[in-house]
């Protein structure tokens, strides 16, 4: 029976890179070793890693002006990277704005406490983490040093389907995303930020690798006190190889990046996005067992949390799914419920047996 594994991440990876990479593993390309045996600087590595570096560009559109860097550390660590690397633009203690919009900007919040003065902008809390607040509620400040979102709030299910002008009422501040889980799931307008980051585990490939995309004249202004691998200037002079990259991990992201290409890139990707996300969101909206408690237009299609009315039903939900192979359903337990994380490489026939079970259970119960 097909396994169709709904974790919010590490998540499911294509098949298809899968197997490549277990046919790949011993010997790559006949050069007698497996790539985790490389030498990050022998010309064999270096070409793993410049064409995954160009296709991730093409893939984005990442302009000439920025830079991608492959860091470690996970979005966690970019928490603090961000703000090391550019609160020395401004004069000390500078202020840095945020967006609260669920449990992965408040760790952002939280971490940045630590090297500047932080204005929470605007906070989803009042509404329970339903909505992303409105923009023009948005108390910005007039000198920050960035402005700071969550574009997709993996455990809370909030994305924003729109990019938010903050320039005007900043004197011209940055927009920093945490855009973890939905990288490479939609479109996007690179241009409009200054610093985009992610964690792999999600859309790219495992745990270990960050992409961080950062405009050109955002480099070079980290404080003396950031680690020297994790600042900016030195990972970008030395592409990413300042220190020892994680060397497999960004083979697996170029293997997922070629897979993603041959899907017809992210614009064909976004449409399944699309598709998926509509289906199981329908079916949620129509049922009388289960809800989803946020609002449409800022509804997540990656991660749908959802409640089962008779919350006394979850363990046999829970049983029953993984019966039938669908696996890692259960919610965040700060949050509780299920979640479906429905990424780039969860098929369509993943999504559709969802539904179906959701249908039978709710059968059975409703
Ligand atoms: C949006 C978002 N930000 C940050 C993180 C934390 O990532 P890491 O544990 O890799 O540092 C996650 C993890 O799932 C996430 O979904």
């Amino acid at each position: 029976m097909t396994v169709y594994n709904f974790s919010a991440g590490p998540a499911v990876l294509p098949q298809e890179v899968l197997q490549q990479a277990a046919a790949e593993m011993l010997d790559w390309h006949g050069s007698g070793m497996s790539v985790m045996e490389m030498s990050h600087r022998g010309k064999e590595f270096i070409s793993i890693y410049e064409q995954a570096e160009r296709d991730f560009r093409e893939l984005l559109a990442v302009p000439d002006n920025y830079r991608i860097l492959f860091m470690q550390g996970g979005a966690l660590a970019e928490n603090a990277i961000v703000p090391l690397n550019l609160v020395g633009r401004k004069a000390q203690p500078a202020t840095v704005d945020f967006i609260d919009t669920g449990s992965w900007s408040a760790k952002s919040i939280k971490e940045a406490k630590k090297y500047a003065n932080v204005n929470v902008a605007a906070s989803a809390a009042p509404g329970k983490y339903s909505a992303i607040p409105a923009r023009d509620s948005w108390q910005l400040s007039k000198d920050a040093a960035y402005v700071h979102i969550c574009s997709n709030e993996t455990i809370d299910g909030i994305e924003y389907h729109y990019v938010p002008d903050v320039a005007a009422d900043t004197g011209g501040a940055p927009l920093v995303a945490d855009m973890s889980s939905h990288i490479l799931s939609r479109t996007v307008d690179v241009s409009k930020y200054g610093v985009i980051y992610a964690g792999a585990q999600k859309n790219i490939g495992p745990a270990g690798v960050t992409i961080v995309i950062v405009r050109d004249d955002l480099i070079g202004h980290a404080l003396p006190v950031c680690p020297s691998a994790f600042d900016w200037r030195l990972v970008a002079d030395n592409n990413s190889m300042y220190n020892t990259p994680p060397t497999y991990g960004i083979y697996i992201a170029g293997l997922v990046f070629q897979w993603l290409k041959r899907q017809g890139g992210v614009a064909a990707i976004e449409l399944q996005n699309i598709a998926k996300a509509d289906l199981l969101y329908d079916y949620l909206d129509s049922s009388s067992l289960y809800a989803n408690r946020i609002h449409k237009e800022c509804r997540s299609r990656m991660n749908v949390p959802f409640f089962l009315r008779d919350e006394s039903l979850n363990d046999a939900f829970l049983a029953g799914a993984k019966e039938r192979s669908l696996l890692q359903l259960k919610g965040h337990k700060s949050v509780g419920g299920m979640r479906a994380s429905i990424y780039n490489a969860m098929p369509v026939e993943g999504v559709r047996a969802l539904v179906d079970y959701l249908k039978e259970f709710e059968q059975q119960h409703g």
